[in-house]
């Protein structure tokens, strides 16, 4: 495994780390989480990533019963979670104002049982919280000490910008690093937000990096029963025949270089030194065992190159992500 630098910080996380969507807490048993965190961190995993709204909650109650075993250090695990959506129908309940953002972090080190997480990301932008409220918020925790750095997910560009200049003039910490979709299929990052937050000192911490299982070769030939694809129509939608085309012609490129197509599609994501991990879900230990080995993979300039001519993508913003139409229709103002 190797490790790099969030953005300018000092912090360093694996390139490869686990998330913890819809598996902890969800879809996995919690003993078959336990093994995937232990298989993660046997193979150089420190990083573990997840949020309060995580089966609401679950996600962290599961880490935090992991945490609390006695053959764990919590000093050498770094751990995040993330704050935004809505927990119940109380009008404060959600978003990035300072009321819920201070109940949220209570709740969520509660259920990790720490007194402290390394990086809090502010899950989405809040239109309705003025940004410099957010900041001296996030400022504060920093400084009581229950969160070492913070982070963005899903921003633009402006909005890291904006964020940035209003920690410089209050004299606040910025956030460290950026957390978006990333994938062969999502390059929407490319565009600008990758340049802009890597000039501002951020890092990234991407995920879907294998566009939730598409990308690892799992439904080039069907769709696998109880995989995510079988559960969620969303996905089942993406599988058009142009993409089990493209995903087919992937399988091919990484056959040749004996390497699996997780391993392709995740050493093209550590192929951007702006990256600082690509964020992996997994639903047993065996997706970590192999998904590690990217680290392990360099794919040179001809490799790239093959792999552009069957993507034939630019970099633009997927129908599905545009991050101000994303949610509006799910909160209440
Ligand atoms: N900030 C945000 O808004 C946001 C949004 C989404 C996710 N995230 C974070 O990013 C993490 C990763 O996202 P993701 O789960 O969508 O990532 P992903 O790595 O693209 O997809 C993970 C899923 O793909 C399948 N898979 C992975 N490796 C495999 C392998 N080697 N062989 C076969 N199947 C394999 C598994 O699904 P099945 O076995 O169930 O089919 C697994 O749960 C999340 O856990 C979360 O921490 C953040």
């Amino acid at each position: 495994m190797k490790y790099r630098r969030v953005g300018k910080s000092g912090l360093k996380i694996s390139e490869l780390s686990l998330g913890t969507w819809l598996t902890f807490g969800g879809t996995m048993e919690d003993e078959v989480a336990e093994q995937c965190i232990n298989t993660a961190i046997e193979n150089g995993i420190n990083f573990i990533d997840s949020a309060e709204i995580y089966a609401r909650g679950g996600a962290e109650k599961v880490i935090g019963e992991w945490l609390a075993e006695e053959t764990v250090d919590r000093n050498k695990i770094v751990i995040s979670s993330k704050v935004f959506w809505p927990t119940s129908d109380n009008v404060n309940d959600w978003g990035l104002n300072r009321k819920n953002i201070m109940s949220a972090i209570e709740g969520t080190l509660e259920r990790l049982g720490t007194d402290h997480i390394d990086i809090y990301f502010m899950h989405r932008f809040d239109y309705t919280t003025p940004l410099r409220e957010t900041v001296e918020v996030v400022d504060d925790l920093i400084r009581s000490g229950m969160t070492h750095y913070w982070g963005t997910s899903a921003w633009t560009a402006a909005q890291l910008e904006r964020v940035h200049a209003i920690a410089r003039e209050i004299g606040a910490h910025p956030p460290i690093v950026e957390q978006p979709m990333y994938n062969m299929f999502f390059r929407h990052i490319e565009l600008e937000i990758m340049r802009v937050a890597t000039d501002l000192g951020m890092g990234f911490t991407v995920f879907s990096p294998l566009a939730q299982g598409l990308l690892t070769g799992k439904y080039n030939e069907g769709i696998p029963e109880g995989s995510r694809g079988s559960r969620f129509e969303s996905l089942k939608k993406r599988l058009t025949p142009e993409t089990l085309a493209k995903l087919k012609k992937l399988a091919e490129i990484a056959e040749s270089l004996d390497i699996t197509m997780s391993q392709l599609g995740l050493a093209w994501i550590l192929r951007r030194p702006e990256i600082s991990a690509a964020l992996i879900g997994a639903s047993r230990p065996e997706h970590i065992i192999e998904n590690v080995k990217a680290s392990d993979v360099k794919l040179n300039n001809n490799v790239l190159e093959e792999i552009e001519g069957v993507l034939k993508n630019k970099p633009a913003w997927p129908e599905t992500y545009e991050p101000n139409i994303y949610y509006e229709d799910r909160i209440r103002y």
